[in-house]
């Protein structure tokens, strides 16, 4: 691998749920590996994931994991300017794992040390897939465990708009697909049951207005209206279409998604949006924010659908921003389960 003096690689690895992930960034906007390994099989047959299990198979994994992402980067170990690691907010056990892993590599090869924050990773992505994105832009981030709507007022300097006051994005996915009988994980299976099937416009589900903040989100609501309509159906003997249900369910939480985000756009003036996250893979949320922002003449940016769920890429390139900065941990990082975005 040829690299310039002025060239900075970094190992990143990430492990704040259910993907034991490492790869290697270069200069923040490029790629040269990416390994995920998925335990999405192992956690289906519960439902969700346990994070007791989830904590084993890390450990588990990640030595294959971080050996595969710097054989297949064909950059020397030694050649690494900086180890960075997902540190926050995740399940304990499972950050520890990856927190561990990378203080002992950047000890044993004197390398620096960089924590990550995991939301931080997630907008990072989009630097990944679109080179010429540079901030400020308002982005929306969209995952299991989170729904912000944030503007990214430059690398690392984050304000945000509106945050859930109640279930994640995906969290509800999440939820309605167990509901209805889809299994885990629920949002990838409705979206693809909706691509072929259902009317988004079978049942209105009610949009939640948070009282007193304009860009706040609330899923709860439309997730125990969908709970209410199956118990209501089932009392009168009656059969659920499921996929009427799905596609109306992903119509209403897309539609608060996207009104808020390209209202919000609008009223601070943002010609570029970005989303990152799990649910930003949506292609009914993709395909409805694309239409939305292209009336509105404001740019819209997404990371290609494997960057959008956990990896660490967007880690890596996270990581940069913070490098360039003189960002170092020291051998006293520690996992930071509840960290919140813009906290250090
Ligand atoms: O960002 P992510 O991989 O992990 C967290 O940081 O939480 O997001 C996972 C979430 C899950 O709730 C999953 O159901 C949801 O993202 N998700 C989707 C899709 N792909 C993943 N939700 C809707 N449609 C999808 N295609
Ligand atoms: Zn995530």
């Amino acid at each position: 691998m040829r690299m310039s003096d002025k060239d900075v690689t970094i190992l990143a690895i990430e492990s704040s749920c259910d993907e034991t992930a490492a790869a290697v960034i270069r200069n923040g906007r490029e790629c040269l590996s990416s390994v995920i390994s998925t335990q999405i099989a192992l956690h289906t047959e519960f439902g969700g994931v346990v994070p007791e299990i989830a904590s084993r198979k890390h450990i588990e994994k990640i030595t294959p994991v971080v050996d595969e992402a710097i054989r297949m980067s064909g950059v020397d170990l030694k050649d690494m300017d900086a180890i960075a690691v997902t540190y926050g907010p995740g399940l304990v056990g499972s950050l520890l794992v990856g927190v561990a892993f990378a203080k002992s590599m950047a000890f044993a090869l004197d390398k620096p040390l960089i924590g990550v924050h995991h939301i931080e990773g997630h907008i990072a992505a989009n630097f990944l897939t679109h080179p010429e994105l540079e901030p400020p832009f308002a982005c929306l981030v969209v995952s299991g465990g989170h729904t912000h709507l944030v503007v990214v007022k430059d690398y690392g300097e984050y304000e945000i708009l509106g945050r859930t006051r109640d279930d994640a994005a995906g969290e509800a996915f999440d939820k309605v697909a167990r509901a209805i009988g889809l299994g885990y994980p629920g949002g990838p299976k409705i979206d693809k049951l909706c691509k072929t099937q259902g009317n988004p416009h079978a049942i209105a589900f009610p949009q939640a207005k948070v009282n007193g903040s304009e860009y706040d989100f609330s899923f709860s609501g439309i997730k125990s209206a969908v709970l209410n309509y199956i118990n209501q159906a089932q009392m009168k003997g009656e059969e659920i279409d499921r996929a009427d249900l799905a596609a109306s369910f992903q119509h209403a939480v897309v539609s608060a998604l996207v009104n808020r985000a390209v209202g919000a756009s609008k009223e601070y003036g943002f010609k570029t949006l970005a989303m990152a996250g799990g649910v930003a893979s949506n292609s009914y949320l993709r395909k409805m924010m694309d239409e939305e922002c292209e009336k509105a003449g404001i740019k819209l940016y997404y990371p290609e659908p494997i960057l959008c769920t956990d990896n660490a890429a967007m880690i890596g390139a996270a990581a940069y921003y913070e490098y360039i900065k003189g960002v170092r941990h020291g051998y006293d990082l520690n996992a930071s389960p509840n960290l919140k975005l813009g906290e250090r």
